[in-house]
């Protein structure tokens, strides 16, 4: 039993995926569609952020990466033989549900005087909301950081709304990250971490 706080959840199987330049543009809608439905895009006007040629664009700058979690495919047994009887043609039905993208981090190379240094900047990040405290988030950012470090870039960064983004936020602090500027009225913050 767990008194007082949240018990984690055990690690779903997950396969990390990486998407650059030459990533055709259709390998970008999943992870798209999983980052309209966390941020709720059609709740409102639609943005750059929701945007597959935004995306696309974006990806095909110098050192941009976008790394994804997938679950493995599932296999169930049709309910047609659900007693894994044979049935017709004498063959258990076997169906493989598609790959589901359970979270994702977009990361593009970012200069600006705020930054000491050019960073490889987490434009958006999400987790389903079924996948989150599993380990998945950890991962991608962890890759997201190699990535960083294979190109030479000394620091990630990443803007975000503590007010809206309260988890994110903890976890930036938590690990290390740093408020580097402060705009919007004191409600965005920029945040930058060397590595
Ligand atoms: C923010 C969000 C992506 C975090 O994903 P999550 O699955 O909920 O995160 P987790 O619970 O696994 O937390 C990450 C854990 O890994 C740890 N961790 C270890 N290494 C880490 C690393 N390199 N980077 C990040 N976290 C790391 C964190 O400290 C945290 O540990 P804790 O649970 O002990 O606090 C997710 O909650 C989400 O999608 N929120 C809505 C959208 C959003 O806020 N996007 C960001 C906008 S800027």
């Amino acid at each position: 039993m767990t008194i007082g706080t949240e018990a984690r959840r055990p690690p779903p199987p997950f396969t990390l995926h990486t998407l650059d330049a030459s990533s055709p543009r259709t390998s970008l809608e999943p992870v798209l569609r999983l980052s309209n439905r966390i941020f709720n895009t059609t709740a409102s006007e639609p943005t750059h952020h929701s945007s597959l040629d935004e995306w696309c664009a974006r990806l095909r700058q110098k050192d941009s990466i976008l790394v994804y979690g997938s679950t493995a495919p599932d296999e169930s047994i049709d309910p047609a033989s659900a007693d894994g009887m044979p049935k017709r043609g004498g063959q258990v039905q076997v169906q493989t549900q598609a790959r589901e993208v359970v979270g994702f981090v977009f990361a593009v190379v970012k200069t600006e005087p705020a930054l000491p240094f050019p960073t490889l900047h987490v434009w958006l990040a999400g987790v389903s909301e079924r996948a989150r405290g599993s380990g998945v988030f950890a991962a991608l950012m962890s890759r997201v950081q190699h990535h960083a470090r294979s190109k030479g870039v000394n620091g990630l960064s990443v803007a975000t709304f503590p007010a809206t983004f309260g988890k994110m936020y903890a976890i930036l602090l938590k690990q290390g990250w740093e408020a580097r500027e402060w705009k919007e009225e004191g409600k965005k913050v920029l945040m930058i971490k060397a590595i």
